[in-house]
């Protein structure tokens, strides 16, 4: 059987994080790289655990 491509599928949640699907390497600040099948991303910029959402963005009462 053959092997599709994965897909790569990234949802704007309102008022939240980027939501991730499918397989993505992301390059920290200090240089490593970590590989994700799912990722929920803070685009709020209040985690405290970024690039990761740690659901601050409740608190903050961000919009977007
Ligand atoms: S989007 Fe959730 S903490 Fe920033």
């Amino acid at each position: 059987m053959e092997k599709k491509d994965s897909v790569l599928k990234i949802k704007v949640t309102s008022n939240g994080p980027l939501l991730v699907d499918g397989k993505i390497d992301l390059i920290m600040a200090d240089g490593s790289t970590v590989t994700k099948d799912k990722a929920a991303l803070c685009r709020c910029g209040a985690s405290n655990n970024k690039p990761y959402c740690d659901g601050s963005h409740v608190k903050i009462e961000f919009k977007g």
